[in-house]
């Protein structure tokens, strides 16, 4: 079987850039509070659009690096908490808008393991033959089911658009090399948007109630992050026999910088390998891994052979890691 490797990586961030000092003017907060606590500086929020309008210019960023056309593509995967409709779905609204008449493709909901999780399947998909050519795209507009009155969760968040090509390659160095994923279900209520699915429809009382946005039980759900996040990780680094000198990046899913820091600790992994991108953009949930992705191949830092390890969590639980090897050289000034 082929391997499925990374071919082009894109991004696209809002141009409207809210410091922590947006949420000192109207919140009971502090820049300091938020900086200490989740390592955030600024996000930025889309004023307009939705969360397919944050995938377009990225996957044509991959394109045109790639340097093939929207025809081209079979297949496009979504993973998103934040679609454009319950229906149908945004995978399918890409596909109008990029004019990739020759995709099927669909979304995936894992949260901020999204990004992972479709990964994973569509790097099955590629190594199968079912896709040559697929887009895949991280992407949540937060803003949209952002509670901006409730200072717990309006400074975590933020918009932002991921994707990466993924091809078969023949090359058995580089691509998806492995993967270990997990689901627990019992944490579901520590993270959750109430209301607006089939459990609990949309009525005046869930508008006036606030239920339309995220809920979270912050410090429930950092304990749990930081045990998940350092085990998954040291567990694909066992499996592959890999140490930390061998690793050139982390990248970790950007939720908070005392995670990550705490996640690298744990692996014996200096912060200088560590990508970190959380105090420009906060948490863009299925974003934030093709976003650091993205940003650190652009800058020439990802070349290459380069040996990654992918590791998110987020509601459901959902949490993984993947252990991938860069394909691309670094680009040309
Ligand atoms: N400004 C000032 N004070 C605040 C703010 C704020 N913005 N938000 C909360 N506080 C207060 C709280 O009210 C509390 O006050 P109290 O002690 O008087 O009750 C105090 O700060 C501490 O609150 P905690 O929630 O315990 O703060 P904590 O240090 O845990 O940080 C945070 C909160 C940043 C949310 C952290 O818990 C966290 O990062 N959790 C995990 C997030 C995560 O990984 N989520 C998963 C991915 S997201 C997804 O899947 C969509």
């Amino acid at each position: 079987m082929p391997r499925a490797a990374i071919t082009a990586v894109g991004h696209y961030v809002p141009e409207d850039v809210y410091p922590n000092s947006y949420f000192e003017s109207y919140l009971d907060t502090s820049d300091e509070w938020i900086r200490e606590r989740t390592g955030i500086r600024e996000r930025r929020f889309a004023r307009n659009g939705a969360t397919s309008d944050l995938i377009v210019p990225a996957a044509r960023m991959c394109l045109e690096q790639r340097g093939i056309t929207p025809a081209d593509i079979d297949c496009i995967i979504v993973a998103t908490v934040t679609p454009d409709y319950f229906f149908p779905s945004t995978a399918a609204v890409v596909q109008r808008k990029l004019g990739a008449v020759n995709a099927w493709g669909f979304d995936l909901s894992a949260a901020c393991s999204g990004f992972i999780f479709a990964l994973v399947t569509a790097a099955k998909l590629v190594e199968s033959g079912a896709a040559k050519r697929l887009l895949l795209c991280g992407a949540d507009k937060m803003s949209a089911i952002t509670d901006f009155q409730d200072r717990s969760t309006a400074v975590l968040f933020g918009d932002a658009g991921g994707v990466v090509l993924l091809e078969p390659s023949e090359d058995e160095q580089v691509g998806v090399l492995d993967y270990v994923l997990y689901m627990n279900g019992e944490g579901g209520k520590y993270l959750y948007m109430p209301a607006g699915g089939s459990a609990k429809p949309p009525s005046l009382e869930t508008v006036k109630n606030r239920e339309h946005y995220v809920h979270q039980e912050g410090r429930t759900v950092f304990k749990e992050a930081v045990v998940r996040m350092a085990e998954v990780t040291l567990e694909i680094m066992q499996r592959n026999g890999l140490r930390a000198e061998d690793i050139a990046w982390l990248v970790p899913h950007q939720a908070n910088l005392r995670i990550i820091t705490a996640t690298a600790e744990r692996m014996g992994l200096s912060m200088e390998k560590v990508m970190v991108n959380i105090d420009r953009y906060g948490n863009t949930t299925a974003a934030t891994i093709p976003l650091c992705l993205s940003e650190w191949y652009a800058a020439g830092r990802l070349d290459y052979g380069d040996r990654l390890i992918l590791v998110s969590f987020g509601a459901g639980y959902t949490w993984g890691a993947v252990y991938v090897r860069w394909s691309l050289p670094k680009p040309k000034d």
